[in-house]
Parts: C-alpha cells; sequence; structure tokens
C-alpha cells in the first residue's frame, strides 16, 4: 500500500445530466472551503469523476479515464475520487479492477473532505451512504456562480422506468425544505445569478407539507429581487400539475421552456416502460401548456429500440414528434442497464435497426427545431448573455426559448438585453442588440 500525500490542489470532472454539474460546482466549493486549489486535470493531486450511469458508453468512459490519468506524464499520479452515479452502483466494484483512492456517492460528497484525508494515509476510502438530503446543510454558502445557475430542489426518482438506473443510483423522491432552497437562490442571486434553473430528476414532483408544488415554489422565487428569470428541469408527465401549468400563464419570470420527456409514441412501448402516462395523455398535457403559455418551447427524451420494438411502434413515435412539432429534443439508443428490468426482458433489437431508427428521428428533430429557430427570426426578445462567443467582440446568450443567441455587443456577460434576432440555424440564432433593458 502506497503512502499518499494530502492533496493542495483539484479538478473536477463531471459527465451526466445538469444535476451532476450542479453537484461538480458544490464539490469544488466544498474542497475549495478546506483550502485546496483549482488546477488542470494533468497536474492536480486529486481528480474527481463525477460520473453518471444512465447508458453504457458512460462507465467505460470512466474507466479509460482513470487508465488516462494513470499514465500522465506531466506530473506523478493523481489521487482519484470516483463519484457521481457510476460510484453509487458499482463504485465497489470499479476499486476492485482499477485503483482509485476515493469512492463516494452522490448523497454522500459533503464527506469527501474526510475521506480524502482517509485515502491520504493509504487504501479506499468509500461512502455510498444516502441520507436523506443530508449534504446540504453540510456544504458551504454559495460564492460565485455564472448569469445561469443550477439548483438542485428535488432528488430521487420513484418511478421506476423499467430501463432507467435513477432510482438505484439518487435514491427516492426527495424535495428540499423550501426555505433552505429559498435562501440558496438569494445566495445565488447575490453571487450574480440573473437566472436559476430549478433541477431534480422529477423536479415538478417537488412539494412541502404546506402542499406548496413547484408552482408555489416558483411564485416565492418570482419576488427575488434581482433574479429575471426561472427555469425547471426535468419534469414528469404525471407530475405536471395543474398550477404549474397555470404558472406559465402567469409567472413573468418563468421562462417559456418545458422538458417534458415521454420516450415513445406507442402505449404498448410505454406500458412496457413503466410510463405510467400514455400518448394521449401527454398529448394532451402539452395542449393544456400550450393554452397557458402559446409561445412555449417544447423539448422531450426519446428511446429507440426499446426491446420488442416493431417497425410500427417506432413510426408511432416518429408521429408523436410530427404532432408536437418540439423545439429541441434529446434521443438515445437503448441502452439495456444492470439491475433493471429491461435489460433482462425479450427482443433486444439489433445494432443496426437503432442506429436507423435513432437517424430517422433525429431528422425529425432537426427539422422541427430548424423551423421553430427560423420562426423567430425578426421578433426582439431579451436575451441573458452568458459567455464569450468565438470571434472577437462576440457574445452567446439564451433567448426566453432557451436557444443560444450569438451577437456583437459592447454589453458584457450577465447583462440581460433587447436583441433583434436576424438569422437562425438549427442549433443557433443570430442577433442585433436593439434597446437595452433596464436590468
Ligand atoms: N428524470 C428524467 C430524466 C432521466 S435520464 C425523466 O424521467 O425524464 C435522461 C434520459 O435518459 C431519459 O429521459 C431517457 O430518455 C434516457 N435514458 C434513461 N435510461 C436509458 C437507457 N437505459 N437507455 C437509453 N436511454 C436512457
Ligand atoms: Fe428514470 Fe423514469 Fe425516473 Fe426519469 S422518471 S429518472 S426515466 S425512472
Ligand atoms: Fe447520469 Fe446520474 Fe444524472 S445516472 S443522468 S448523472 S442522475
Amino acid at each position: 500500500m502506497t503512502t499518499q500525500k494530502s492533496p493542495a490542489t483539484f479538478h473536477i470532472k463531471s459527465y451526466g445530466c445538469q444535476m451532476n454539474v450542479y453537484d461538480g460546482e458544490r464539490m469544488a466549493e466544498l474542497l475549495g472551503s478546506q483550502g485546496l486549489t483549482a488546477a488542470d486535470a494533468a497536474d492536480a493531486d486529486l481528480v474527481v469523476l463525477n460520473t453518471c450511469h444512465i447508458r453504457e458508453r458512460a462507465t467505460e468512459k470512466v474507466y479509460s479515464e482513470i487508465g488516462r490519468l494513470k499514465v500522465r506524464d506531466t506530473a506523478p499520479p493523481p489521487m482519484i475520487a470516483v463519484a457521481g452515479c457510476v460510484a453509487q452502483a458499482e463504485g465497489a466494484e470499479i476499486a476492485r479492477r482499477a485503483r482509485i483512492d476515493v469512492v463516494v456517492g452522490p448523497q454522500a460528497y459533503h464527506n469527501l473532505p474526510r475521506l480524502v484525508a482517509e485515502a491520504a494515509k493509504g487504501g479506499l476510502a468509500l461512502d455510498t451512504d444516502m441520507p436523506a438530503i443530508a449534504k446540504f446543510g453540510a456544504l458551504p454558502a454559495r460564492r460565485k456562480v455564472g448569469s445561469s445557475a443550477f439548483l438542485t430542489v428535488q432528488e430521487g426518482c420513484d418511478k421506476f422506468c423499467t430501463y432507467c438506473v435513477v432510482p438505484y443510483t439518487r435514491g427516492a423522491e426527495v424535495s428540499r425544505p423550501f426555505d433552505a432552497i429559498i435562501d440558496e437562490a438569494k445566495a445565488l442571486v447575490d453571487a450574480g445569478a440573473k437566472e436559476l434553473t430549478l433541477l431534480g430528476q422529477n423536479v415538478n414532483a417537488w412539494d412541502d407539507d404546506a402542499g406548496t408544488g413547484l408552482h408555489g415554489l416558483i411564485v416565492a422565487l418570482d419576488k427575488i429581487e434581482g433574479l429575471h428569470r426561472i427555469r425547471y428541469t426535468t419534469s414528469h408527465p404525471n407530475d405536471m400539475r395543474e398550477g404549474l401549468i397555470r404558472a406559465h400563464a402567469e409567472v413573468g419570470k418563468l421562462m417559456p421552456y418545458l422538458h417534458l420527456p415521454v420516450q415513445a409514441g406507442s402505449d404498448r412501448i410505454l406500458k412496457a416502460m413503466n410510463r405510467s402516462h400514455t400518448r394521449d395523455s401527454y398529448l394532451r398535457i402539452l395542449d393544456r401548456v400550450r393554452a397557458a403559455r402559446p409561445d412555449i418551447a417544447l423539448s422531450g427524451d426519446f428511446i429507440v429500440g426499446f426491446p420488442g420494438e416493431t417497425d410500427a411502434e417506432f413510426e408511432e413515435t416518429l408521429s408523436l414528434i410530427d404532432a408536437v412539432r418540439y423545439a429541441a429534443a434529446f434521443s438515445f439508443k437503448f441502452s439495456a442497464r444492470p439491475g433493471t428490468p429491461a435489460a433482462e426482458m425479450d427482443g433486444m433489437i439489433p445494432m443496426a435497426v437503432m442506429d436507423e431508427r435513432l437517424q430517422r428521428l433525429q431528422a425529425a428533430i432537426i427539422r422541427d427545431q430548424t423551423a421553430f429557430n427560423a420562426a423567430t427570426v425578426g421578433r426582439t426578445c431579451p436575451v441573458l448573455l452568458e459567455r464569450p462567443g468565438r470571434q472577437p467582440g462576440q457574445l452567446v446568450g439564451k433567448s426566453p426559448w432557451l436557444q443560444s443567441v450569438h451577437l456583437t455587443t459592447d454589453a458584457k456577460i450577465g447583462d440581460l438585453i433587447e436583441v433583434e434576432i436576424v438569422s437562425a440555424g438549427p442549433n443557433s440564432l443570430g442577433g442585433v442588440e436593439s434597446v437595452k433593458a433596464a436590468a
């Protein structure tokens, strides 16, 4: 057993969903509060791989990343911590197959400093406990953030879709307390955030004992001075309550964007997926959302090649896409995940068929996304500037509909400015600054 030195520098690499991005930021703040400083992956003393377990290649990436870190030539190999959902599901297995120092699950990363100290004495330090929401109370306060910040309000999932690992890696649905969320939101706004995206594996299941519901939380956040935009993701169709739909009509800061995954367009497949909604009930929800907020941008997630999916059933997914006309979407080939019911099902779809279906589905999505973007040309809308663009003087911001807008401007990152949209492609818009909004 080699004895390690206590690390002075760290690097965090996050994979997977936005909740992992948020967790990565919180881990960085935590390590920073312990006196460690951030460094490049190539020379950090401690590298945290904040992993995702949702599809196969994610796990393979972790192994190859560990391999690369071991043989890096610019510095001695770092202490390696595997965090996130792979750590939760397979941390012990990874520690058997590769020499790593720390395994820490997504509900236990507030203990990272203790684990790193333990590992520095030699051997493996592992913590994959799942105390409900204990970590948030143990993390340092928020400091500097960008103009758009994430805020996790809900964690875990009770839905048990038959293909999905999230209920196992993140545990049961838990909502953070109302006051803790409002406090963190205010801290983020004080730290520079103009926009907050509320995060949860099923964010619209957020609730408290008073039955406030996500819409009640959004109404409360709407009152925070200095906060200009509110978004939330990811929602489940079954938790799309009337209050939340109404909020899209009534709450000024709530942006006209809804990510509502459907996964498939065939009722038989939806049932086999244990989605607990039908094609029709899903489409009816979208009708109500569009009635509340006619300009809303809709996005979704799709899985092609679920076990047993026939050509005709896949066509039903395409016809659902035709009916909805999404502004954006994410689509995936079915991946058999260990421990999930779908991994044991009959009728695995050959890779070539999945490839073909994915291509056709993505072509339909790009068609609709391009049309949605083109329809904004000529409109003037507020754009929140988020980062520098490729060309000098160019900045990139987001429209209310979450489109990236590129423009040349003297305004600075964090400004919310009025922009006339002058051009559109499949993935972004071009704009010209019109009148500066009173920020
Ligand atoms: N809680 C969210 C997101 C879960 S993971 C929801 O219910 O929508 C994000 C997306 O990954 C899912 O919406 C699904 O489209 C995809 N996904 C999850 N498990 C998968 C698997 N085993 N194979 C392929 N795609 C998967
Ligand atoms: Fe996974 Fe389904 Fe839960 Fe989403 S709702 S996290 S897809 S089990
Ligand atoms: Fe991946 Fe875990 Fe998020 S499996 S998608 S990082 S909840």
